[in-house]
């Protein structure tokens, strides 16, 4: 069993193994003609539950003919360009590259005695990335496991700093389109759901400050304490960027802490033509990045950025094994004594080699063509009478949904859109999304692939047409 083991002696084994799977790989990828089989979970689960994890197979050659039938021939590919489902990306080589070395290398990012120079590498990330947002010469932060993380240690830290121990008194505002992780946050802080106030949205899904004034007032009437605003720079469904320095001037006056959840329009920072629809979020007191969403970083990759890094002490504990009191006299680096983490993937080695191979611009071009593709997207679906399209996107979501030919009832519509959804991805031909709009179906591009054309989008849409029609002629025959 030593032969597994990846160490001096088996050095070409590793080389071989992973070479033989690379390959399969990029065969999967250049023969995939659909996003997805369209395979069910009836279907794929007796597959997977066939496999006998207490008889090994003994060789990867085995293991890897075997992946294909319980995962490649039915994994769903988010570098087709007809994927247009949720919030992923395909992904750049030089960071895949990255990730085959910093799980070969396996460091961890806890302290400098297990990373050594990727603790200096996550620091210099870091370092850039609050760069690009402006935050100041005291900023810092810490790579997470995700978006929904760097709320919550985001969100921590601004109950830290709140004017009051009192946990009942403290209310987070955000959005009605932010998302559900700064509910979930709520709810670990010990705040309970109901300290989230919902801050409804104008016709372009952006934040009502004047609402939000309104709230924040009332808020300080009562008595309670305003502890944190949430702006979204990039809201899941639609993409919208919240009024940033009108909600920054907001957080100043009523002494609040001011997050912004960039975890989908990070990709702007690095925009040669759109960094600007980010102004005023150098105001923020945090900003959560997601690099898997718009940097074309493959899951995970995702960063927490504060302001004044001395606020990141809140996540600090010592532990004799670990990082002890001592460390911080020694000045050694240890990123666990600002993480909610403990051991912890050396994520930030995938950005590092994008920026090392493509540079910042590289990455923003790619973004900017998916923003350009959405206007283009907008365009088509705004000049057609069958679709009803909800807002001109701000970076690279569209939200619309199919009106039939003949007039029909909303509950048909509705449920004409999500059969053209479910049908769509049992054909395997395409993925989109679907969510709700004043509580009718709506279905979801999130545009994030360079790769996908206008004429992939008129396809799609033909696509959701046709299965949409089918339905109701279905419906009506049977009615
Ligand atoms: C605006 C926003 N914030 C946070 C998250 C959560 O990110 P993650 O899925 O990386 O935890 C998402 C995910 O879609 C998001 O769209």
């Amino acid at each position: 069993m030593r032969s597994h083991l990846l160490n001096d002696a088996t050095a070409e084994s590793y080389r071989r193994s992973v070479t033989e799977g690379v390959e399969r790989v990029a065969d999967k990828l250049a023969a995939t003609r659909r996003p997805f089989t369209g395979v069910t979970p009836a279907e794929l689960a007796p597959v997977i539950d066939a496999v006998d994890l207490d008889r090994p197979l003994g060789d990867s050659s085995a293991a890897l003919d075997e992946l294909e039938s319980v995962y490649l021939r039915d994994a769903v590919y988010f570098h087709h360009p007809r994927y247009l489902g949720h919030l992923n990306c395909p992904v750049v080589i030089p960071a895949v590259l990255g990730e085959a070395v910093l799980s070969a290398v396996n460091s961890s990012l806890d302290t400098w005695d297990q990373s050594a120079g990727g603790t200096l590498i996550e620091r210099k990330i870091v370092d850039w990335t609050c760069g690009r947002i402006g935050l100041g010469p005291a900023a810092d932060g810490v790579f997470t496991s995700g978006g929904t993380q760097s709320n919550l240690q985001a969100l921590l830290l601004a109950r830290e700093e709140a004017k009051t121990t009192d946990l009942s008194k403290l209310r987070i505002f955000s959005s009605e389109c932010s998302h559900f992780s700064v509910q979930k946050s709520a709810t670990l802080l010990g705040l309970g759901q109901d300290a989230v106030v919902s801050i409804p949205v104008d016709r372009n899904k952006r934040m009502q400050s004047v609402v939000l004034a309104a709230e924040l007032e009332a808020c300080r009437a009562e008595g309670l304490v305003p502890m944190a605003i949430v702006a979204t720079a990039g809201t899941t469904d639609f993409g919208s960027i919240d009024p940033l320095p009108e909600i920054a001037a907001l957080a100043d006056e009523y002494g609040a802490w001011m997050h912004v959840d960039a975890a989908y329009g990070c990709g702007l920072l690095a925009s040669p033509t759109r960094r600007h629809l980010l102004d005023g979020i150098e105001r923020a007191d945090s900003v959560t990045v997601d690099f898997h969403k718009s940097f074309f970083q493959p899951v995970s990759s995702s960063a927490v950025l504060v302001r004044d890094g001395a606020t990141l002490r809140h996540a600090t504990y010592h532990a004799d094994y670990l990082n002890p009191r001592r460390t911080i006299a020694e000045q050694i680096p240890n990123q666990v004594d600002k993480s909610l983490q403990t051991t912890r993937r050396f994520d930030a080695l995938k950005l590092w080699m994008t920026l090392r191979v493509m540079g910042a611009d590289g990455v923003g071009q790619l973004f900017d063509e998916v923003c350009d593709l959405a206007a283009e997207g907008f365009a088509l679906l705004a000049a057609d009478p069958h679709y009803d399209v909800v807002v001109e996107p701000q970076i690279s979501t569209l939200v619309y949904r199919y009106i039939p030919e003949k007039v029909t009832s909303p509950e048909d519509i509705d449920r004409a859109n999500l059969h053209a959804r479910k049908a769509l991805f049992a054909s395997g031909e395409a993925v989109v999304a679907g969510t709700k709009v004043d509580g009718r179906q709506y279905l979801k591009f999130t545009l994030l692939n360079p790769e996908t054309t206008a004429a992939d989008i008129a396809a799609v849409l033909d696509l959701i047409a046709g299965y949409a029609e089918q339905y109701l002629g279905e419906t009506l025959v049977h009615a």
